[in-house]
């Protein structure tokens, strides 16, 4: 292992060529972290495109709700502001909201800085770009619009929370039943909440700005209490990326018969 002093460098500071001295596994990190996104890119792609399969009476699929646009399936939805000039998959009217939130989510964005950029790749590892400027201007500047984001991630979890409660209902729009696919759309709406909760911008949303909590008692609970949900932002991000696509899938297979949902109680 080559550590070449150089004495002209700033600081003294030595030269090393080789990219990094780790010994360890330093790249299975980032590679499935690029091998579990593209998989999600390339799975909901081709969802959000297909615009078939997503609604079978009382489930919707995430990607699809709330249907927006006169095309949706029958029974799909109550409340259709698009016309019918809109003739493209509704699920692209709404996947903007999902997508820009965990776009500019400041767990993904270092997970993806660093699988995707390599920059850097992991810790004490070299980056193969020679600058390094930030988020401090365009384009990455415009991360800052993950607090927005959040919000209107909010609402879209109310929708699917809303979801999950229809979800109670048979296939004949009667209430009083639970399926799995109940379950599954209990669990979807949970996983979101939770990592909406654990979000940066919201623990900003409930404590920042305040030079004193003792002033504010109330904003300092709900400040604590956001704050151990933000120590599991990661877990959360990855389990609700994979609640979102599982939800879908189960929604699908369903609604083209590879699969029945079963029902517990009052089909
Ligand atoms: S920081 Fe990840 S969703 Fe806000």
């Amino acid at each position: 292992m080559a550590i070449v002093p150089d004495t002209t460098a700033p600081g003294g500071r030595a030269t090393i060529p080789q990219r990094t001295l780790r010994t360890d596994k330093w790249w299975v990190q980032p590679l499935i972290t690029v091998i579990v996104l593209v998989a999600f890119i390339i799975y909901s792609t081709w969802r959000a495109f297909s615009n078939a399969n997503y609604f079978v009476e009382p489930l919707i699929s995430p990607f699809y709700s709330p249907c927006l646009a006169q095309n949706c399936v029958p029974g799909s939805s109550t409340w259709m502001p698009i016309g019918s000039w809109w003739v493209l998959s509704p699920a692209l009217l709404i996947l903007i909201i999902p997508l820009g939130f965990r776009l500019t989510c400041y767990y993904y964005r270092k997970a993806y800085y660093r699988s995707f950029w390599q920059s850097p790749p992991a810790c004490a590892v070299a980056e193969p770009h020679n600058r390094y400027t930030g988020e401090t201007r365009e384009p990455l500047i415009l991360q800052n619009i993950h607090r927005y984001f959040f919000y209107l991630g909010l609402l879209l979890n109310i929708v699917l929370t809303y979801d999950a409660i229809i979800a109670f209902r048979n296939q004949d729009g009667e209430w009083g039943a639970m399926s799995v696919g109940t379950l599954v759309l209990i669990a979807n709406a949970t996983l979101l909440w939770l990592y909406s909760l654990s979000c940066h911008s919201c623990r900003h949303a409930m404590g920042g700005r305040l030079k004193h909590f003792s002033a504010h008692p109330v904003r300092y609970k709900f400040w604590t209490l956001v704050s151990r949900l933000n120590t599991r932002h990661p877990m959360f991000a990855w389990l609700s990326l994979f609640g979102v696509a599982l939800t879908d899938l189960y929604v699908m297979l369903v609604a083209q018969g590879t699969i029945t949902n079963f029902y517990f109680f009052g089909q």
